[in-house]
């Protein structure tokens, strides 16, 4: 963990993003839980903490923000509407891990790279040295999210997950500087 912190809620033309409120579990059990097929696809832990207890999984990912132990923020739309969510942990002294999933009718319109590349920003201008982002090779989305956001690719790699599963991961990074230019006009 590190002693910095991420802003509470960050802005950009199109998204307001903040730390979860209790009344957001409306959101997961609704637009969240519609998509559960499509987020769970290459996200079997979201899956699972979507499935479970969603106002305990909301109380601790607020508590995880104030702690500073990991930033998770839910992205919304200006008029209020749900899209998605998009976290951050502490993989490394200055160093986050970032994840996203958006629900289903809120794809392809460059929602997600939108909120990676204000995250990041916000990321470096606290001081977060380095974003990683990992995902599975078959994942062409959040390659795309990758891709489009100016990560870096560095290598895949084999892992042995929880259950001594093997499965490949993919490990992209972005640096302060190395961001996309934006390229969504405030409206
Ligand atoms: C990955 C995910 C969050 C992408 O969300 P999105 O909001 O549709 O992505 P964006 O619209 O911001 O697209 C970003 C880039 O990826 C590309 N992309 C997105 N989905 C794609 C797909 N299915 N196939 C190919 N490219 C795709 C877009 O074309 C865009 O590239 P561009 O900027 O060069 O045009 C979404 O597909 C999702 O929720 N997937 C399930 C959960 C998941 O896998 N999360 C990531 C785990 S590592």
């Amino acid at each position: 963990m590190s002693s910095l912190r991420l802003p509470r809620s960050i802005e950009t033309g199109r998204l307001f993003m903040r730390c979860y409120e209790a009344a957001d579990v409306e959101a997961l059990d609704g637009d969240a839980i519609r998509s559960i097929d499509h987020i769970g696809q290459f996200l079997p832990h979201a899956r699972e903490e979507l499935l479970g207890d969603r106002v305990a999984l909301l109380e601790d990912a607020r508590r995880a923000f104030n702690a500073g132990e990991r930033f998770a923020y839910g992205i919304f739309l200006r008029d209020g509407s749900f899209v998605g969510n998009c976290g951050t942990r502490w993989v490394g002294d200055g160093e986050l891990n970032i994840g996203y999933w958006v629900v289903r009718e809120h794809l392809r319109q460059g929602y997600t790279r939108e909120a990676v590349q204000a995250v990041t920003a916000a990321g470096f201008e606290a001081g977060v040295t380095r974003f990683v982002l990992n995902c599975d090779p078959r994942n062409v989305a959040s390659i795309g999210v990758a891709r489009s956001a100016g990560f870096t690719y560095l290598s895949t790699d084999e892992r042995v997950g929880d259950r001594g599963v093997r499965y490949a991961e993919m490990t992209w990074e972005l640096r302060p500087g190395g961001q996309a230019i934006e390229r969504y006009a405030a409206p």
